[in-house]
């Protein structure tokens, strides 16, 4: 048995202490930060892969913002990839596989594959797909007969402009604009069509210049997988799909079975990088490092939903947690992110104070509109709904999509949960809330003269605090509206 000296310490436990600055305004400091080796993220921050924070829609309001969603793995391997690939097709210049439709096809075919894809338009090509023309929801509005071949009211291939493959950004943003035109098809030597640029694409471009994109300017976002032989066909449906990275997570990353199933990732998706955890020490950093892990993350019961430090006694208080692997991950070059515990953009600037390069955030995003499912009004207030992955009903949830129905009532009592259900009020968009942190982070830079994380990481002075401290960090005195 060992005690250690000295006590743990979490983000209440401490402030930073302020330092000379030399920057004038907020938007002087960068919070730019390298997530994964060529994943770098405008903002650092990522929405946990929990079932009731990251989904499509929180996956792409989070990227558009400059951080990153990881899809979480609590449902079927398809759903999952499907939640991907919305991401991924959420914005790109180039849409890869256009919808298409043949020439002889009814405009009320054309109109019910407009609708179901939700798209303005669609690519009309012959069976080798070669381009034939294009039909725009303006085409089919007014056409008296809904049973006329689409090629009466295409715009034929002759009047269309086209570029190639490998068009750039400017080049494509200066046709659609010269020739007024929405669409830009772009096609190989043989006139197959391999693309298409759309002028609604390059303006959602402009609109989220912090966003977190791939080299074909889709949006980033990670997927979540176990330890399990069913993980590796998920991760791979995934990767298919266009996942950027892989997050191996469960609850005690220091394991064996997670080394194992690191190493069988990084054999079998030697490009893919992947975020492995979590872990509360140096030694699970190291360990997992050696296993060919890519970033760490570390937080054992730091987060709001979680009682394995009740129901285990076992954790290590969050900012220790931090100070610890983040020093471990630097000697290695590896990035460490903090997960769990964060309340407000103060944990946010101490976590990354610490050391870390990112931070996941679960409770703090799971009040908003964009994370899964609806909000619930008690006593006159809105709230939704988050959940501990290792909750009982997340528990029972999982057992039931692995048996694809309901399971036996006995089997509730077999489950240990780690975890509360709880509610968190609402928030709102995500965006709002995002503005909120990354600007009270700017600040908290600031105080510190960072300019960027690193001379956040060089700077950063930490002094503990008594509960009078903790008392005077908080308005007090006064009776707050
Ligand atoms: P916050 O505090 O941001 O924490 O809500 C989110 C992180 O909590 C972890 N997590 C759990 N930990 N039991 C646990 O001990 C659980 O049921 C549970 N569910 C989520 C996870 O690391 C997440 O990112």
């Amino acid at each position: 048995m060992k005690l250690r000296p000295d006590p743990g310490l979490t983000f209440d436990d401490v402030l930073l202490v302020p330092h000379r600055s030399p920057i004038r305004s907020r938007s002087a400091v960068d919070t730019a930060t390298t997530l994964l080796p060529g994943v770098q993220l405008k903002i650092p921050i990522l929405s946990a892969n929990m079932d009731t924070v990251t989904e499509a829609p929180m996956a792409v309001a989070i990227a558009r913002a400059g951080g990153v969603g990881v899809i979480h793995r609590f449902m079927t391997a398809e759903r999952q990839a499907e939640a991907v690939r919305r991401v991924k097709r959420a914005e790109s210049f180039v849409v890869e596989h256009p919808t298409t439709i043949s020439p002889q096809a009814s405009l009320e075919e054309a109109r019910g594959k407009m609708l179901e894809a939700d798209i303005g338009g669609l690519v009309v090509t012959d069976q080798d797909g070669r381009l034939l023309g294009l039909l725009t929801t303006r085409d089919i509005l007014l056409a008296a007969d809904p049973s006329a071949p689409v090629e009466s009211v295409m715009t034929p291939r002759p009047r269309l402009v086209v570029a190639p493959a490998n068009e750039r950004l400017d080049s494509a943003r200066l046709a659609l604009h010269e020739h007024r035109i929405e669409k830009l098809p772009l096609v190989d030597e043989d006139d197959r069509v391999v693309g298409l640029i759309t002028a609604t694409d390059i303006i959602k471009l402009q609109e989220h210049p912090n966003a977190t994109k791939d080299s074909k300017g889709r949006l980033r976002v990670g997927a979540a997988i176990g330890v399990r032989t069913p993980d590796l066909p998920r991760a791979e449906m995934c990767l298919r799909e266009g996942a950027d990275f892989l997050v191996v997570d469960i609850a005690h990353g220091h394991a064996d079975h997670v080394s194992v199933m690191v190493s069988q990732l990084k054999r079998e998706f030697p490009h893919t990088p992947v975020i492995a955890g979590n872990v509360a020490t140096p030694d699970g950093v190291r360990y997992l490092a050696q296993a060919g892990a890519d970033a760490v993350k570390v937080g054992v019961g730091s987060g709001s939903i979680c009682t394995t430090r009740i129901i285990t006694g076992f954790g290590v208080p969050q900012l220790t947690a931090i100070l610890e692997c983040a020093e471990a991950g630097r000697q290695l070059g590896m990035p460490v992110i903090a997960d769990g515990g964060i309340r407000n953009s103060g944990d946010l600037t101490k976590a990354l104070a610490a050391g870390a390069s990112a931070a996941m955030l679960g409770a703090l995003l799971a009040g908003t509109d964009e994370s899964p499912g609806p909000s619930v009004v008690r006593n006159g207030r809105q709230f939704k709904v988050v959940r501990g992955m290792a909750s009982l009903s997340a528990n029972i949830a999982r057992k039931e999509i692995e048996k694809l129905g309901e399971i036996d009532p006995d089997e509730w009592e077999s489950v240990i949960p780690e975890g509360v259900e709880a509610l968190v009020p609402y928030r709102g968009r995500v965006a709002d809330i995002l503005y909120q942190l990354v600007g009270g982070l700017r600040s908290g830079m600031s105080y510190a003269g960072a300019e960027t994380l690193p001379q956040l990481w060089e700077n950063a002075e930490f002094i503990r605090i008594t509960p009078a401290g903790q008392l005077e960090s908080a308005p007090h005195d006064v009776q707050v509206l």
